[in-house]
């Protein structure tokens, strides 16, 4: 494996770019090649078996244009179908996800016994986090709720408003979560609204996001790997499924800076 290949990088749309701005920022000297699969958003309302059937298309994909590393950047295909584009990777390249990052860092925080998580519907239902924080805490006492309209709604451009208060209280409010001393930001376009959702809380309960875990993640990987590249090769790519002019002015909320959406012809 090449240390001068692009970092393949996949989401069901665009609030993945949320992860790669972490990535790019922690990590300037890569190049990297983003899939969003707006064809199919949002993937936080499919079944199991089609997110896994989509991710696996899309790592091949990635694969065949050499990418030295993936990054699963959605939520709920990092609960669904890791296993399965980690397998098709074989151990050839690293793979990470957004989710071991996360629990990682919210388990080594011993002052922690309960924690929240809100998701979209396929990451709760999977209750992955749950699974994967019982193994490293098993005295962690974890509550989460699914948040489906969050997703759209900051797609939508609603956040930091009236309107996205009113939401985000309303789901927040959950009583389960009342006694909480960390809150699990479990989908791709949450760090857009982490502020809103800390000013709910007392400034005491922590707010963890997967942006800055997953690039430092990926940062250790290249490094296990021998994979850091010395210098960008060329422009990073952003591709999608399904293109329309409304993603690619969204582009800017998710990477703080506008992008350049290509079309990519996957499922044709
Ligand atoms: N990217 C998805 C996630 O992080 C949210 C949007 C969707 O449902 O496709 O779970």
């Amino acid at each position: 494996m090449n240390a001068e290949r692009p970092i393949g990088i996949f989401d069901s749309g665009i609030g993945g770019l949320t992860v790669a701005r972490a990535v790019t920022e922690l990590l300037p000297q890569e190049t990297l090649l983003y899939v969003g699969d707006t064809a199919h958003l949002p993937y936080g309302d499919k079944s199991a078996e089609a997110v896994q059937h989509y991710a696996l298309r899309i790592a091949n994909f990635l694969l065949n244009r050499q990418c030295k590393a993936l990054v699963i950047a959605c939520n709920t295909a990092s609960a669904v179908a890791f296993e399965a584009v980690a397998s098709l990777a074989a151990g050839r390249l690293p793979v990470i996800n957004v989710i071991d990052p996360v629990v990682q860092a919210v388990a080594a925080d011993s002052s922690l016994h309960k924690v929240g998580i809100i998701g979209t519907r396929a990451t709760i239902r999977s209750q992955v986090y749950e699974r994967k924080l019982r193994q490293l805490r098993p005295d962690l006492e974890v509550v989460s709720q699914a948040t489906a309209l969050l997703a759209g709604m900051i797609e939508a451009g609603f956040y930091n408003n009236q309107v996205s208060h009113a939401i985000i209280k309303n789901y927040l409010r959950y009583p389960d979560f009342a006694d909480i001393q960390a809150m699990i930001l479990a989908c791709t376009h949450y760090p857009l609204i982490r502020t809103e959702i800390q000013a709910f809380f007392p400034p005491e309960v922590r707010i963890f996001d997967s942006t800055a875990p997953v690039a430092l993640q990926l940062a250790h990987e290249l490094d296990t790997w021998s994979l850091r590249a010395t210098a960008r090769t060329g422009a990073h790519q952003f591709f999608v499924t399904d293109f329309t002019d409304s993603f690619e002015q969204t582009t800017r909320l998710f990477f703080g800076e506008a992008v350049h959406l290509e079309p990519l012809a996957l499922w044709e």
